[in-house]
């Protein structure tokens, strides 16, 4: 099997289960490769075609909170198996869409799952998010769905997305950040063994809060339009993946993903939405 660019160990289970024709899997992770969002959270029933409802939602805020319209020419940077896309695709018509990302395994499911409807058009291409293929001022919405805790740096992502976006562009992003409460305990968890949690899912950066993103966005010359915190609405998601690692056999993924649920319950590692425009 061809391997990614950088260490993704998550992906490496989940496209392993794929191959095996693994039906859980496929089911919650053959489209999304990101957590659910339930309206009401206590309303999850901790199935997995429930789950993959609920990431179905979250991408879908995502790019509504970036206001895509009609006859956008749009880049989806961290694509993974093109889920995004896909949605996409189904909502829309006249879009020119762009998957991004590191991983050519990945960008082979998504060209074999993801085709292109309704006078939509679409390509993926193999690159780095924070050094875009892309021309300058060619795109109209820059999306990062789950993603920008991977990339080698925020800024250098913020700068890329800047250049390549039009006048009156937009981006949307969600990500795992540290609550600021978290700075009081981040010498404790400096202490804490993370090993675990890069062993399952490569390296993360989520040191990153929501004023280090407002003074990220000033910068890089984009303002802030909205900041939606999420994380109540995400909580269900922890249960579904630790079921499905068990049932893939990693018992280091399972406590991995306990640890950062433990996290987001305490309040410590928020989730959120945000938007900016050029
Ligand atoms: C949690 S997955 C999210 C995938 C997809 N956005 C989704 O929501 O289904 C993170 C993605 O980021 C991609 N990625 C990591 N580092 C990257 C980089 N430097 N440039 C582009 N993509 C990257 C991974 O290959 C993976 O597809």
């Amino acid at each position: 099997m061809q391997q990614a660019n950088i260490p993704l160990p998550y992906f490496d289970i989940l496209l392993e289960q794929l191959s095996l024709g693994d039906a859980a899997v496929q089911q919650a992770f053959g489209r999304h490769v990101h957590w659910g969002y339930w309206p009401n959270w206590n309303q999850a029933d901790g199935s997995i075609g429930d789950f993959a409802s609920a990431a179905e939602i979250l991408c879908q805020r995502v790019y509504k909170a970036a206001g895509v319209r009609e006859g956008d020419i749009l880049l989806d940077t961290g694509c993974g198996f093109g889920g995004t896309i896909a949605s996409l695709n189904e909502q829309f018509q006249n879009l020119e869409m762009t998957g991004l990302n590191i991983d050519p395994r990945q960008l082979a499911r998504a060209k074999e799952k993801v085709k292109p409807l309704a006078n939509n058009k679409i390509a993926f291409v193999e690159g780095d998010a924070c050094k875009m293929p892309f021309p300058d001022n060619s795109m109209d919405v820059v999306l990062a769905v789950e993603c920008i805790f991977h990339f080698p740096s925020r800024a250098a992502f913020f700068q890329e997305a800047r250049r390549v976006l039009r006048p009156g562009g937009r981006l949307g992003v969600c990500d795992f950040v540290p609550a600021s409460i978290f700075r009081l305990f981040q010498k404790l968890l400096a202490k804490m063994d993370i090993s675990m949690i890069t062993s399952t899912y490569g390296r993360v950066d989520s040191y990153f809060t929501v004023s280090d993103y407002q003074k990220l966005a000033k910068e890089t010359g984009f303002n802030v339009t909205s900041i939606e915190d999420i994380t109540s609405n995400t909580l269900p998601t922890y249960p579904v993946v630790r079921q499905i690692f068990d049932h893939a056999g990693n018992s280091d993924a399972v406590k991995a993903t306990a640890a950062v649920e433990m996290l987001a319950k305490l309040g410590l590692l928020r989730y959120v939405i945000f938007s900016f425009t050029v």
